[in-house]
């Protein structure tokens, strides 16, 4: 949720390193962008509204400044005007914010009191003000940000830069993310590393509280006041993860992806003789329950877990949204697990959520894709999933990564507690080995335009499955409506007929999942039910069922049903790109969305 750049060097290429920046940042947010920096000793500032182009058309790449930072914008506290764009600058301070000040409006008063006239409807342009007017009395940078920091409420990632100090940027985080990236010569700072990768590999995460003092030559972080050590790590990300590689879209490319990441993170559970699986997975048949806490696409892949390790390692498993989990009762157990899952590893009310478990002495287990985020260092537990980059603001791969992951929860679980024999273990994992294919072949289909087509002018969807598949609805839902704009809702198959069948009209379309063969023949009578009523019916399956009565059956290859999630979803994921695309939209960065969500 919003993306910071900032720059400091040797160089006078700061404008080109900002837009850059942002260029790759903009999946956290793209109502708005601006940057700030020096010129001849002089401040320059350039906003715009919508998305970064706006802003790029109005920025002079030739521009020579050797210190600047940059933002793009996720709009919390105001509309996505130009005025409300960062940088916000007030007296001598100019800042680019990630976060929510949660007390602005009482700093906003004080400040007012004292003379401080606000521009914008915003809560970050406090900062500015605040940092100015503390200035007033002490010129130590790092003191300053301390008092700051001890007079703010909520979260933060902030860039800074001063009129009286040219060759020097700061930063200070507060659980919103934020990176240093060491250059030859110059240092940057960002909210994550995609957006300097092209610059160097070399980088620190900044904990919370860290306050940091940027120069081309050297860069100091402290804590509490205090200048500390620092360990610079060097990332294997390549440039190339966030490049569309010739696809149209990334959320395309990415889909594509989704047999390589499976060949991948199945590898690092499980080697070519699978000898390691029952060691590769911590021991967690010490747990009697397991709550999964998650959002969004996230939570479904969750659902997704529930079904497996209930099914087939016979343990309790809850889902619960990480917005609802934080403030809710909480029951839970003292041998209860808590699992987060997340992509980015920042997601703000997940960590808080991971944090309220962890305050309730309970273990937590972190399913993340992002090394190095603030969940993965807190979680008792990790496991990875091996996703590489995800750049469109709609998962694809990240989300079968995730429920690849907590399938092989399921299995190392059923293994340890002798539900799997070992043979069967084998038999499974021989299996597993086949899936890449059998990805690709979902994905050669090319019937997924043409169905779109067929229901583009429609005004609501349906999603309807039973168990596994109603777990997959959702995803299918949810990543139909957050691209393509049309509402849809998905359903418990046999949910429909106590309220929403009556929304069913001519050519209303359904979608409906069906994989497992043990409740398959409900489902078709549920699909028969729409049917007449006329809804137009669009079945996934991997079996030889009599759907006559559907109007279009996609049919995904038999496999085990341990991984039949991770074929079926595939056709949903397209249905949706296809449809987003016919309707003109920004497939990647769809509309009021962001990709990470650093705020509550
Ligand atoms: C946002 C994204 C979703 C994602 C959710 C959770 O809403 O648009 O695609 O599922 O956040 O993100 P996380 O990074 O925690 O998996």
């Amino acid at each position: 949720m919003c993306g910071i750049i900032g720059y400091v060097g040797t160089s006078d290429s700061s404008v080109r390193v900002l837009i850059d920046g942002l260029e790759k940042l903009e999946y956290r947010g793209y109502d708005s962008a601006g940057i700030a920096y020096f010129k001849n000793g002089e401040i320059n500032i350039i906003k715009s509204s919508g998305k970064l182009v706006n802003l790029k058309n109005k920025v002079d790449l030739n521009d020579n400044s050797n210190i600047g930072i940059g933002h793009t914008r996720w709009a919390t506290h105001g509309n996505a005007t130009t005025t409300n764009s960062h940088p916000h600058k007030a007296g001598k301070f100019t800042i680019v914010h990630n976060g929510i000040i949660e007390n602005h409006e009482e700093l906003k008063k004080c400040l007012e009191k004292r003379g401080y006239v606000f521009l914008s409807e915003t809560d970050s342009e406090v900062i500015a003000a605040l940092l100015d007017y503390l200035y007033k009395s002490e010129k130590d940078m790092v003191k300053v940000i301390e008092d700051a920091k001890k007079m703010m409420n909520g979260t933060y990632a902030v860039g800074i830069i001063c009129d009286d100090v040219k060759d020097e940027l700061y930063a200070v985080r507060n659980s919103s993310p934020l990176i240093v990236g060491f250059g030859e010569k110059e240092n940057y700072i960002a909210s994550d590393l995609s957006a300097i990768l092209d610059k160097t590999k070399k980088y620190v995460t900044l904990e919370n509280d860290d306050v940091a003092i940027l120069s081309p030559e050297n860069v100091d972080i402290y804590k509490d006041g205090v200048k500390k050590s620092y360990d610079v790590k060097t990332t294997s990300y390549t440039d190339d993860e966030v490049s569309k590689n010739g696809y149209e879209y990334f959320m395309l490319k990415e889909i594509n992806e989704q047999p390589e990441v499976f060949k991948r993170t199945l590898l690092d559970y499980v080697n070519t003789s699978y000898s390691n699986f029952l060691d590769s997975m911590p021991d967690l048949t010490k747990y009697k329950k397991i709550r999964i806490v998650a959002c969004g696409s996230a939570t479904h892949a969750g659902l997704v877990g529930k079904q497996m390790i209930e099914r087939f390692a016979n343990v309790k498993t809850e889902v619960e949204t990480a917005s609802e989990f934080r403030y809710n009762p909480l029951f839970l157990d003292d041998d209860e697990l808590v699992i987060v899952i997340s992509q980015s590893g920042e997601t703000m009310d997940t960590l808080k959520a991971l944090e309220r478990a962890k305050e309730n002495k309970n273990d937590t287990l972190g399913i993340i894709n992002a090394r190095e985020s603030s969940i993965a260092r807190e979680s008792d537990y990790v496991l990875y999933t091996n996703a590489g980059k995800e750049v469109a603001v709609a998962t694809t791969k990240a989300y079968s990564a995730q429920v690849l992951v907590l399938t092989l929860i399921a299995m190392n679980l059923a293994y340890k507690k002798k539900i799997f024999t070992s043979d069967e273990i084998r038999n499974i994992l021989t299996e597993a080995k086949e899936i890449p294919n059998k990805m690709e072949y979902v994905l050669s289909d090319h019937r997924y335009k043409e169905i779109a087509e067929k229901i583009k002018d429609q005004n609501d969807v349906f999603f309807i499955g039973r168990g596994v598949d109603y777990a997959l609805a959702q995803e299918g839902s949810l990543k139909l409506k957050e691209i393509s704009y049309v509402h849809s809702e998905a359903y418990a198959a046999g949910e429909l007929k106590h309220g929403t069948i009556s929304l069913i009209e001519n050519q209303t379309p359904v979608v409906a999942v069906i994989t497992d063969d043990r409740i398959a023949a409900k489902t078709i009578s549920n699909i028969k039910e729409v049917k007449a009523r006329g809804a137009y019916v669009i079945c996934i399956t991997n079996d030889d069922y009599d759907l006559s009565c559907a109007d279009e059956v996609i049919k995904v290859p038999k496999t085990n049903d341990l991984f039949a999630p991770l074929l079926s979803v595939i056709p949903l994921q397209t249905i949706a790109y296809e449809l987003a695309k016919i309707k003109g939209n920004d497939v990647d960065k769809p509309r009021n969305l962001a990709k990470s969500v650093t705020v509550e």
